[in-house]
């Protein structure tokens, strides 16, 4: 009897699972789902190019190249004995220097109309078409494009891309003596290109009002970073932009539409999306079409994010508040294999600072923030964005992974000089600061935006050897 009870009770022992036995079959099954759910996640992708084969590309790996920049302070400029008496001069720093206007290295953040590229410049036959982030860039005509804090629409109809943004040729002066730094509206730029390199100034397609001074496109106002949508079901082209007067105290969303890519637009109306204030912004369409409006709000401190009605024509009553307490401004979002990526920047008026990269699942958020995108340069390059400041995200067609990144390396001293910096943007690789960690496997890719002095987007022949 008692031999079988011991037998009954060792087989019984050894059936139960001890409680370390349990946890180590739970935290296998989870870690076997999460490997599935990442595998699939990074891997499952559009059939058209292999991301195993593009990845180790020699087109895409030339775009991660690491570039270093070395620039020197330059040494301090000379002063009379009675001058240093009279206020002694302090270290000044690189982002000091690059607003300086009468800096000695200015030549380096904004180099002149020598070092101009674009289609009239170089040889005819160079079909290399090299960008030069900060470099001016001219059109077809030679003259250097105004389409600042910018955005692309790709146009099905016609297959072409163009380029709506501010167009700011003229002068710069202060609003009053302790305001910002402004051009009068002259309205919205728009250039046409098959190849995203080649631009053809399609003239000014939104433009400034003259002479009612009620109106929100007085040119004693603020238009800022517009963007354009199409809506199929309506035949219509719409563009969203920042409406604002002088003081930035308006800060409300103007809407604008057009049957043509080419425009003329007619404005609409502006208003405060949801009731509320709305400074920054951008528009975005999904694969399913339903478009949305984010911007920053509640003095920039958030930003609201929501989707517009069917024709694209205003806000439906429904807005998530993201990033919330984080104050960042000049948004610009885009999607990869089913995940919403966005990269913004912090709010400093037209001086540089860091920009950060964003991930999402839904749209509507909840967002997570990924960390600095920018690799390369060297650290005050990469906690600058590179001396400027996003505006739009480009997905490369056939090219899974890889997009372009737009942003605008502002010149306070003349706005209209500001320039332009397109550089590769790549996903792929683990986060640095993946906030959302489940067992130790990041939950996001990194974004990565690499500073290149001159690159080129691969040709069509290199896209189909990838
Ligand atoms: C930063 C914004 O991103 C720009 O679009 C512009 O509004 C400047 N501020 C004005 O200081």
């Amino acid at each position: 009897m008692r031999t079988m009870k011991n037998k009954y009770n060792k087989r019984a022992a050894s059936l139960r699972c001890s409680p370390f036995t349990l946890v180590s079959a739970v935290v296998g099954c989870v870690f076997m789902i999460h490997l599935t759910m990442l595998y699939s996640r990074r891997y499952s992708v559009d059939l058209e190019v292999s991301p195993q084969l593009l990845i180790h590309h020699p087109i895409v790996r030339e775009l991660e190249r690491v570039e270093e920049e070395n620039i020197h302070m330059p040494p301090p400029r000379k002063r009379s004995p009675r001058a240093i008496k009279r206020k002694p001069k302090r270290p000044t720093t690189l982002v000091e220097e690059f607003l300086d206007e009468n800096s000695q290295i200015r030549h380096l953040f904004f180099p002149d109309m020598k070092s101009a590229y674009g289609p009239t410049k170089g040889e005819v036959n160079d079909t290399s078409h090299y960008y030069f982030p900060g470099r001016i860039w001219t059109d077809t005509e030679g003259n250097p494009i105004q389409a600042h804090g910018g955005g692309i629409l790709y146009d099905d109809i016609s297959k072409v891309y163009y380029w709506y943004g501010e167009y700011k040729d003229g002068p710069t002066y202060l609003s009053h003596k302790k305001g910002a730094a402004r051009v009068d509206i002259i309205g919205v730029g728009c250039y046409s290109s098959k190849d995203l390199w080649t631009w053809k100034n399609e003239g000014v397609v939104l433009a400034a009002e003259e002479t009612d001074e009620t109106h929100d496109l007085h040119t004693s106002n603020v238009l800022e970073r517009p963007k354009v949508i199409y809506n199929s079901d309506t035949g219509k082209y719409v563009m969203w932009m920042h409406i604002d007067d002088a003081n930035y105290t308006k800060a409300s969303v103007g809407v604008a539409i057009s049957d043509n890519p080419t425009g003329p637009f007619n404005y609409l109306y502006s208003k405060s999306p949801h009731g509320f204030d709305s400074r920054d912004m951008t528009v975005f369409k999904d694969d399913d079409n339903i478009a949305y409006l984010i911007y920053s709000s509640e003095d920039n401190s958030v930003l609201h994010i929501g989707p517009l009605t069917k024709n694209y024509l205003d806000v439906e009553p429904v807005m998530k508040r993201i990033m919330v307490g984080q104050h960042r401004e000049a948004p610009a979002i885009f999607k990869h294999q089913n995940t919403y990526y966005m990269i913004t920047s912090g709010c400093t008026g037209w001086a540089p600072n860091e920009a950060l990269a964003h991930a999402a699942e839904s749209i509507m958020g909840p967002w997570e923030t990924l960390g600095n995108p920018c690799v390369g340069g060297n650290s005050i390059f990469r906690s600058t964005t590179f001396f400027a400041q996003s505006t739009f995200v480009i997905p490369l067609p056939g090219v899974p992974g890889v997009f372009i990144f737009m942003a605008d390396r502002w010149n306070p001293a003349d706005l209209r000089d500001s320039r332009y910096l397109w550089l590769p943007l790549i996903i792929g690789g683990p986060a640095d600061h993946p906030l959302e960690y489940n067992f130790g496997f990041p939950m996001w890719s990194r974004v990565s935006v690499y500073w290149h002095r001159q690159w080129r987007l691969p040709s069509a022949k290199e896209k189909k050897i990838a």
